[in-house]
C-alpha cells in the first residue's frame, strides 16, 4: 500500500468533521446493511487501528464461527397473525427499553473516530439504546453519562490491583451507572495475530498518537479511566479472578452486576449461585480465547442452566435483523452489538452510527412482522429451527 494513501486517510482520520459533507451524505443513502460500513471504515481508519477493530484470535476462526452460528438457524414464520403493531421493547432490571439492540463495550473509540464515544453516546442516547461503556474508553465516563439521557452501564476490566478495581466501581456509580458488567473472558490472555499484521502495515510513527505511554510500549497508556493509577504495576487481566471475588464487588456497589464472557452451563449455574444479576454470553467477538465456537451455540445450555434466574444477554457476529430475532427466540433477553457500529462510527461519526443502529432495529422489526410476533414476548423457539449439517 502506498504510504501517500495512509498519510491521506490519517489526516481526514484527524480532521473528521461531525458534519458530514454532501459527498458524505450521497455515499450514506447507498449504504443498505450493517456490512456496507465496513469498507468505507477500512478505508478512512488508519491500518493498526482497523487492524485493532477486526482481528480475533489466532487464525480468527471463532470470530467466523460467532457469524456462521447464525447461518444454520432457520426461521419458521407463522402467518395469519395480527401484526399491524409491532413492539420490539425490552424490560432489563425493572426498566424499559425500546429495542433489545445494545451497544456493546468497546474500547479506544477516538482510534476510530476523532470524536468517538461521545459521537457513540448521541446516537445511542437519540434512539434510546442502552449503551455499555469500556474501562478502555477513551473519554471519563462522567462525560459519556451526561450526553447520554438514560442511564448507561459500566464495563469493568477487573484489575490486579484490588483498590483500582473498587476505585473504577465507585466512579462508575458516583457517575450514574445502574449495571456493573465485569468482563471475565480475556483473564489469560490472548493472541492477536490479525492486529499484529496490521500494525507492521501502518507506516505512521504509533508515539505520535500515544505520547502518553508510560509502560515502556507495551500497548497499554493512560486510559482517562486510569488516572492516578500507577501504570506499571496495572494490568487488566487479572489472573487471580475466581467466583469468590463477586462478594468483593458485591460489597462495594449497589449497581447490577452482570458477567461478561461466559460460554458454558456450568459457568451460567456458577453464576446464579454466586448471586449474579445477568450473563452476557461473550467470546469477546472471537478476540479471547480460539474455542472455535460461536456464541449463538453457547446460548441455549445457558439459558436453560439459569432457568430464568439471570438476565441473559448475547453477542458476537450479529449483523443482521433475523440474527436479533434467533437469538431472542432462543431465549435472550437482549442483544450486543460491536464492531458494526465501529465500523459506522469511523465510517460516518455520529450519522453513521445513528444509521447502523436504524438499520438493525428496522430489520428486526421486519424480521419479527415476517414471523407474525407483534411483541418479544411472541417469540419463541417454535419459530426458529436447526439446519442439519
Ligand atoms: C475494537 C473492539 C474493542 C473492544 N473492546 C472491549 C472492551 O473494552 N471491553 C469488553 O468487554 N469488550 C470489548 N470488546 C468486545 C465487545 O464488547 C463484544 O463482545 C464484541 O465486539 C461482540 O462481537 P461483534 O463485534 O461481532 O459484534 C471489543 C470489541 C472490539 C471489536
Amino acid at each position: 500500500m502506498n504510504p501517500g494513501i495512509y498519510r491521506r486517510n490519517f489526516l481526514q482520520f484527524l480532521v473528521a468533521s461531525p458534519l458530514l459533507s454532501a459527498d458524505e451524505k450521497a455515499e450514506m443513502k447507498g449504504i443498505l446493511n450493517v456490512m456496507d460500513f465496513e469498507a468505507k471504515a477500512k478505508a478512512v481508519i488508519p491500518p493498526a487501528h482497523f487492524g485493532y477493530l477486526s482481528t480475533g484470535v489466532d487464525d480468527d476462526k471463532t470470530l467466523r464461527a460467532n457469524m456462521a452460528g447464525y447461518n444454520r438457524i432457520f426461521l419458521r414464520p407463522r402467518r395469519m397473525v395480527d401484526i399491524s403493531s409491532c413492539d420490539t421493547s425490552i424490560e432489563l432490571f425493572g426498566e424499559k427499553w425500546p429495542t433489545p439492540i445494545i451497544l456493546a463495550p468497546t474500547g479506544h473509540q477516538k482510534a476510530f473516530y476523532v470524536e468517538g464515544e461521545p459521537a457513540v453516546a448521541r446516537a445511542a442516547s437519540a434512539a434510546s439504546h442502552l449503551m455499555i461503556l469500556s474501562t478502555m474508553t477513551s473519554t471519563p465516563i462522567e462525560e459519556i453519562a451526561k450526553i447520554h439521557k438514560r442511564p448507561i452501564w459500566f464495563q469493568l476490566y477487573p484489575t490486579n490491583v484490588w483498590d483500582y478495581s473498587e476505585r473504577l466501581v465507585r466512579r462508575a456509580e458516583a457517575a450514574g451507572c445502574t449495571a456493573l458488567v465485569i468482563t471475565v473472558d480475556t483473564q489469560g490472555g490472548r493472541n492477536t495475530e490479525t492486529e499484529a499484521r496490521s500494525v507492521v502495515l501502518d507506516s505512521r510513527q504509533c508515539s505520535a498518537c500515544h505520547p502518553t505511554r508510560t509502560d515502556g510500549g507495551r500497548g497499554r497508556h493512560a486510559k482517562p479511566m486510569f488516572q492516578g493509577f500507577d501504570m506499571n504495576i496495572l494490568t487488566t487481566n487479572n489472573p487471580s479472578l475466581t467466583w469468590a471475588s463477586i462478594a468483593k464487588y458485591r460489597k462495594v456497589t449497589k449497581m447490577k452486576i452482570l458477567l461478561k464472557g461466559l460460554e458454558s452451563s456450568e459457568d451460567a449455574r456458577l453464576a446464579v449461585e454466586n448471586g449474579v444479576d445477568g450473563i452476557v454470553v461473550s467470546n469477546h467477538g472471537g478476540r479471547a480465547v480460539e474455542s472455535g465456537r460461536g456464541t449463538i451455540d453457547c446460548l441455549p445450555e445457558i439459558v436453560d442452566a439459569v432457568q430464568g434466574r439471570t438476565v441473559v444477554l448475547i453477542d458476537g457476529g450479529i449483523r443482521r435483523g433475523t440474527d436479533i430475532f434467533k437469538a431472542m427466540a432462543l431465549g435472550a433477553n437482549g442483544v450486543c452489538i460491536g464492531r458494526p457500529y465501529l465500523w459506522a462510527l469511523g465510517a460516518y461519526g455520529e450519522a453513521g452510527v445513528a444509521k447502523v443502529l436504524e438499520i438493525l432495529r428496522n430489520e428486526f422489526a421486519l424480521a419479527m412482522r415476517q414471523s407474525g410476533t407483534a411483541t418479544i414476548a411472541a417469540i419463541t423457539k417454535s419459530h426458529i429451527g436447526m439446519h442439519r449439517i
